[in-house]
């Protein structure tokens, strides 16, 4: 039977004294496991450049080759190599992370575009690429995860590879606006197009991504999912991450009262508590929420000490200017808020910029009365899925979920709020905490209802199964013509 090899940046190496924490880590570990697998990354080192690892100026993706280490678990491979400072400094925190990134999240702004960094990035993917082609026997089936590699497939094309291969955006598609920013949005599509299967995270996502094909390349536009460009079909096809609902529910059962020194809500009795849980990134919108918070506390003196927001806000891509900007804002609002508002006894806002434990983490949710998810544009948002997934079924929390997050495609009974509109996050926080039992129960309900309909094991199988079938231009012939027809009488 043919193997599983999956390729992402950062690799979640087995660990026995903490099993593996994030729902997708575990359903792409089950997969690997089913078939025989290898998860191919980034071991999250960092090593100095040396002659032989700094590119050639005038040999492009020059062919240095890291020493890749090797763990073995079970029928899992982890084939693990670290970066280079060059390739740390161009490729991830370069064009992946100041280019892609702002990019992605529609964040023009922050966009920067450096040639050199665009280039690292391309050696990178290439590097990757070759060792695919060293450990792939021709039937496997090869999974790539997001954004750091849009290029991997057409160099393992060049390469002369056949295998399947399938590439999973885990964050948002750029509209053409901004990808027209992006001096090598060109390339970068066309390299997408070597891929057999595109999955994004929402319909929005696939059509902006079909977009982005049929007028950056004039690619053919063959069914709603399938496109054709150089004779190569390509399925764009959306596939919404889910999670493991029924684990969830166990685990926050379970850890509701673990660790009550991430915050004290013993203290908290008597308040109405928010959460939130955010990487510190200029995509979930934690500035709007504060400042909404703080509109709220104006606008209803009553709810002072009786209302507090708990904040897990983790600091990460801390070598990037914009992220260090940020880390300081987040930290220096909180203390501004908290200087206007709070009292001898009371709070407004407990931050921490903690590690929250995923167990841990679940057993707040379950404690909590108001998850607020205030993205100004976010791939999926998780947390979303798993607050919901934590809650007491007999009197569950509310969910405050911005309409920029994929996540709001699917969960329409959460109250839905424009991030950008103070006045609209406040009137939701008050209808929240306002919010019968019976309103919350039916809400959580049919929530609670998709979440179950399409979990995590869901999406890892169907995108599986789409990615084995096989689709040959020849079986197109007909329809594509058909197409053209009808374009022209257009
Ligand atoms: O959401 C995209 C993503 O790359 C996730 O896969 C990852 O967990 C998160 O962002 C953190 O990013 P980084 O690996 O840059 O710290």
């Amino acid at each position: 039977m043919s193997k599983l090899i999956v390729l992402s940046n950062r690799v979640s190496l087995p660990n026995p004294d903490k099993p593996a924490a994030g729902g997708l880590a575990v359903a792409l570990q089950d997969a690997l496991t089913e078939t025989g697998g290898i998860w191919l990354g980034w071991n999250g080192d960092i090593i100095p450049d040396s002659r032989d690892t700094s590119a050639d100026e005038n040999t492009s993706h020059a062919a240095y080759q890291p020493q890749f280490g090797q763990v073995v678990d079970g029928k899992i491979e982890y084939l693990t190599c670290p970066l280079t400072q060059n390739q740390y400094d161009q490729y991830y925190c370069g064009f992946a992370n100041n280019t892609l990134w702002p990019a992605m999240h529609e964040r023009q702004d922050l966009l920067e575009y450096n040639p050199a960094e665009f280039e690292t990035y391309q050696q990178v993917n290439a590097l990757f690429a070759r060792q695919l082609k060293a450990i792939a026997q021709p039937d496997d089936v090869i999974w790539v995860h997001d954004y750091h590699f849009f290029s991997v497939a057409r160099y393992c094309r060049e390469l002369g590879m056949d295998n399947k291969i399938g590439f999973f955006l885990h964050i948002p598609f750029a509209p053409l606006s901004i990808w027209q920013c992006i001096p090598t949005a060109e390339r970068l599509i066309q390299d997408l197009c070597h891929y057999d299967l595109v999955g994004l995270q929402t319909d929005y996502d696939q059509s902006l991504c079909m977009q982005a094909c049929t007028t950056l390349l004039k690619a053919q536009k063959i069914q709603h999912s399938l496109v054709s460009y150089q004779q190569r079909i390509t399925t764009i096809k959306c596939y919404p991450i889910g999670i493991n609902p029924a684990q969830i529910q166990q685990v926050a059962k379970k850890h509701a009262n673990d660790r009550q020194d991430v915050f004290d809500l013993k203290a908290l009795k008597h308040q109405k508590t928010i959460i939130g849980v955010d990487r510190i990134d200029y995509s979930k919108g934690i500035l709007e929420r504060f400042d909404a918070f703080a509109a709220f506390l104006e606008q209803y003196p009553q709810y002072h000490r009786r209302i507090t927001e708990l904040q897990i806000a983790c600091p990460c891509r801390m070598d990037i200017l914009a992220y260090q900007r940020l880390f300081r804002q987040v930290n220096q609002t909180v203390e501004k808020i908290n200087d206007t508002f709070a009292q001898h006894d009371w709070l407004p806002i407990d931050c921490t910029n903690e590690v929250v434990p995923h167990e841990t983490l679940m057993g707040l949710y379950r404690l909590t009365d108001i998850c607020w998810i205030s993205s100004l544009r976010d791939g999926m948002n998780l947390v979303a899925k798993e607050y919901i997934a934590a809650q007491d079924p007999e009197n569950p929390g509310v969910l405050i979920l911005s309409k920029y997050a994929g996540a709001a495609e699917q969960m329409q009974q959460a109250l839905i709020v424009d991030p950008t509109d103070t006045q609209d996050m406040v009137n939701a926080l008050k209808t929240a905490i306002d919010m019968p039992l019976e309103e919350r129960l039916s809400r959580y309900q049919q929530l609670m209802q998709g979440l179950t309909t399409f979990d995590i094991n869901d999406w890892r199988n169907q995108f599986l199964s789409d990615l084995r079938k096989n689709h040959q231009l020849e079986n197109f012939k007909q329809p594509i013509r058909a197409v053209n027809t009808a374009y022209q009488l257009l």
